[in-house]
């Protein structure tokens, strides 16, 4: 009786402490000094404004990356006001948000590097808030303000937000990605709030109308205070006499968010209450193509009814699919073409004339006045002259040194004169057209009012931008978080922009043009799994490569081009390398190097002698070789890549009969279940898979490691594990596990006699003893039953070292 009156009371004490720490969950309304949230919790979220409009915490980019950010509750989709390291993401894997002692609310990542933290030490901040304007504040007991979020705007800007002389927003590099991008909204040295264009080679300010001065554009110079603000009316007002409105002006109640998009777009979202998405509500740039930077140098934009680049005539684009790498000239002007007995440059060169177009800046020598043949000489007589534009009403001659931020220019008529070497250029150019064309359409993001003259009411516009600085930026960004970090173009909805392109210089996206004419049509064949064919290829720049088609994709297609990204990061000599990818509506291929002996399988079950015997050493390089290139996806990436199938087939030998793994991360990619931790779902190959798949344990890097176990025999045994199989009854899990105890009581003898007659008879004995048995013990313990208790891939590299020449 006794015992049980204890019972019901510890039931009724664990009831209340549930209580209480659910109630504790549902408030968090401040985070005090000394506390500190980690990434493991299993709620990301940290604090909740008081009206449940915003909250803060870990933000999930991608599946082991995660940034800090205050998000905005009541949308649909998770849209992120306010980011604390949108450069450098954070590992899921016991990062954490700490209110340090010394006053500091600091990001530290899993290896204690200190990513971000507010400027609040040795102050007497006591505790951190989110209000309900989104604005997160560090505070002291008085509740005076040491630290506020609405200081350092990522990209965006909330109602009672200030913009100020230290506030800027920049724009994210691509859809959904957190990085910093190209451009920035701020107040410039002449106090007009402006937009630039901060590209790797150029920057401009295109907004305001740089053709206009600022009074024509309805901006003043003369107010230094700097400050602009959006009212939770929906009107922005600045000290340069900007002023612009939501054109659903005077909702009070509706949530609205001022964003400098990643494609150089400023765009005023409202929230729909109904249906929790964001409608545009005012934008700086119905017409896109007046934004810098989205089409590269020497190609122009064009916007009827979705944004297009298009090369000059005689140009062809500089990287295939990627447009912020524009367009390089078919050939080069010949300019000096000196054994010419005619010496005379107007001979040398001719003018193609491209009408109502022009080309932004760059300008030198401008000249008014003057007539056509005139400019025509000054453009001859300057070597730096690519071409020229010319007005004819007034005479203006511009002779350009570069051609950048080309779009059709209809009024004032405004022509364009390409200088060409006459021999490079006659016979090509007559026939030619915009060489390549893009088109981009997409869905969000445009107005939902009538606001543009009603004559494009579907607008449709975005493109993704990528150009070196981004990639240098992320690739630094990438090299400091380590190889799991990633991209996210994940959870937007679903988009179909075929812009994106380099994720790095080597990794890229290719067109399925290409990938055809790179493998003769997929004539070639070199191997095929459940995941799909695999084909020989050689690009344009001669690079061999495997291409292959994917048969079964997860059906996101961000979640895909995430996950890809993350592929894609992985680099290690053991590891294939994967050059890109192409995702054109249901072709999903990977384009990787080519490895030019094949895989391990092939030597191995080579019964007909076609290829020499794998020479001892060798194989004993090729486990090690597989077990860094493990160890460097499980332990480097923080176990982010489980590979899942681990056999002889995803073994590659390169000419030097190095092991590279092949189709790692290729879990993430195909579509074999809804849930993407759970990677049990997915099915490895008989006789490799570890006990725990029957079991249905959750998959973690020990079940690679039992697989490894097994190549590791059969690396010494000279034979496949489908032929372990003694007598035809028994299962091949039970020939592994027969194999391992009857290994097991042979390692346990004192002498190694047996050696001889267990290792591949055709090695004739010719292998090191202690090797083979170092290898034996090793292959035991990755098959060990017990997933605790196999070896980590890091110690069987140890392990495999200890003996290695
Ligand atoms: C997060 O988890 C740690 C331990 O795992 C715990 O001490 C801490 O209180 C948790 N924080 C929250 C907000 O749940
Ligand atoms: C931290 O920086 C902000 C903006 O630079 C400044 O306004 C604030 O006073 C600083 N706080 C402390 C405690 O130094
Ligand atoms: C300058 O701008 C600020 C902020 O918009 C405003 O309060 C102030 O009155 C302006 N000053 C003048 C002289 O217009
Ligand atoms: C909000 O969304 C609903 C459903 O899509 C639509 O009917 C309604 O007109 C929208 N409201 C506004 C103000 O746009
Ligand atoms: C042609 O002109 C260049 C300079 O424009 C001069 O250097 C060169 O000597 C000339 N050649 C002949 C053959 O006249
Ligand atoms: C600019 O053009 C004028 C003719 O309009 C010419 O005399 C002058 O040399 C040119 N200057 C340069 C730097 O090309
Ligand atoms: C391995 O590659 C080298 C170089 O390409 C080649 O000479 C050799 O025959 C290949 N060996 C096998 C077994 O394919
Ligand atoms: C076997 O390899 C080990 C380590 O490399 C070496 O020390 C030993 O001499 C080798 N034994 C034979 C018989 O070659």
């Amino acid at each position: 009786m006794a015992m049980r009156g204890v019972h019901i009371f510890t039931i009724w004490i664990s009831f209340l402490l549930m209580l209480t720490t659910a109630l504790a969950e549902d408030k968090k309304s401040y985070l005090a000094r000394g506390s500190s949230v980690s990434t493991q919790n299993d709620t990301k979220t940290i604090l909740v404004s008081p009206n449940g409009d915003f909250a803060c915490g870990f933000y999930k980019v991608a599946t082991n990356a995660f940034t800090f950010s205050i998000w905005f509750s009541r949308s649909s989709e998770k849209t992120v006001a306010w980011t604390a390291n949108r450069d450098a993401l954070v590992n899921g894997k016991s990062s954490r948000l700490t209110f340090r002692k010394d006053g500091s609310l600091a990001l530290v990542d899993y290896n204690g590097a200190v990513v971000w933290s507010t400027n609040t030490t040795a102050t007497g901040a006591s505790r951190a808030e989110l209000d309900d304007s989104g604005n997160l504040i560090v505070m002291d007991q008085t509740g005076h303000r040491l630290w506020k979020s609405f200081d350092s705007p990522t990209d965006t800007l909330l109602p009672l937000q200030p913009m100020t002389r230290d506030t800027k927003l920049v724009s994210a590099s691509a859809r959904g990605l957190p990085y910093s991008g190209l451009y920035t909204f701020f107040f410039d040295s002449t106090n007009i709030l402006s937009i630039i264009y901060n590209g790797p080679e150029t920057s401009s300010i295109y907004w305001p109308n740089p053709y206009y001065r600022s009074w024509e554009n309805g901006r003043s110079t003369y107010n230094s205070s700097q400050y602009g603000i959006l009212n939770q009316e929906g009107m922005f007002l600045a000290s340069d006499q900007l002023q612009f409105e939501a054109s659903d002006l005077g909702d009070k109640d509706v949530m609205r968010r001022l964003t400098l998009d990643y494609d150089g777009n400023l765009r005023l979202y409202s929230l729909n209450t109904t249906n929790s998405k964001w409608s545009v509500s005012w934008l700086a740039f119905p017409r896109v193509c007046e934004i810098h930077g989205l089409c590269g140098k020497n190609s122009f934009c064009t916007y009827m009814p979705s944004l297009q680049c298009s090369c000059l005539e005689g140009f062809e684009m500089t990287e295939p699919s990627d447009w912020s790498q524009g367009c390089r000239r078919k050939e080069n002007i010949r300019v000096k073409g000196d054994h010419n007995a005619n010496n005379n440059t107007e001979q040398r060169f001719i003018f193609v004339e491209i009408p109502k177009i022009d080309f932004y800046g760059y300008d030198f020598n401008y000249t008014l006045s003057v007539t056509l043949p005139v400019c025509k000489q000054i453009c001859l007589n300057n070597d730096g002259c690519k071409a020229f534009a010319y007005r004819k009403g007034k005479g203006e001659c511009f002779p350009k040194a570069l051609l950048i931020n080309g779009k059709k220019f209809p009024d004032p008529s405004n022509d364009i004169y390409l200088k060409f070497s006459k021999e490079a250029s006659s016979s090509q150019l007559l026939a030619s057209k915009p060489s390549h064309i893009c088109k981009v359409t997409e869905k969000d993001a445009y107005p939902s009012s009538q606001m543009f003259e009603g004559t494009h009411s579907k607008f449709k516009f975005g493109y993704f931008l990528s150009s070196a600085l981004t990639l240098l930026v992320v690739e630094v960004i990438l090299v400091t978080v380590g190889c799991w970090a990633t991209y996210k173009w994940g959870r937007r909805p679903e988009i179909r922009d075929k812009g994106y392109t380099i994720i790095s210089s080597q990794f890229r996206r290719f067109s399925y043009k290409e990938l055809e004419k790179a493998t003769g049509f997929f004539q070639e064949e070199i191997g095929s799994g459940g995941s799909g064919a695999v084909y020989k290829g050689i690009l344009d720049d001669n690079r061999k490569v495997a291409v292959k088609k994917l048969n079964d994709v997860i059906h996101g297609e961000q979640e895909f081009r995430s996950e890809l990204s993350i592929i894609g990061r992985v680099y290690h000599m053991n590891l294939v390398r994967i050059w890109g990818f192409c995702a054109e509506k249901t072709h999903k291929l990977l384009v990787s190097e080519f490895i030019e002996n094949g895989s391990l399988d092939r030597v191995l079950s080579d019964h007909q002698s076609l290829f020499p015997v794998l020479p001892w050493s060798q194989r004993y390089n090729i486990a090690l070789g597989v077990a860094k290139g493990l160890a460097y996806l499980h332990h480097e990436c923080l176990e982010w890549i489980v590979h899942c199938d681990v056999k002889p087939e995803n073994i590659l030998l390169d000419k030097d009969f190095e092991a590279k793994i092949a189709d790692f991360g290729l879990v993430k990619l195909l579509n074999r279940g809804p849930s993407t931790h759970i990677l049990s779902q997915v099915h490895g190959t008989r006789g490799y898979i570890a006990p725990e798949w029957a079991l249905n344990l959750p998959i973690t890097g020990k079940a690679d490691v039992y697989s490894y176990g097994v190549v590791l025999l059969e690396l010494v045994k000279g034979n496949r594990v489908s032929r372990w199989v003694v007598d035809g009854e028994e299962e091949v899990e039970l020939a592994v596990k027969h194999t391992v105890d009857i290994l097991k009581e042979k390692l346990a003898r004192g002498d190694q006699s047996w050696l001889l007659d267990y290792v591949d008879c055709r090695l004739n004995g010719e292998f090191n003893y202690s090797q083979a048995a170092l290898v034996l013990n090793t292959a035991v313990s990755c098959l060990d039953e017990e997933r605790r208790k196999r070896p980590s891939m890091n110690s069987v590299v140890e392990i495999l070292l200890s003996l290695m020449e």
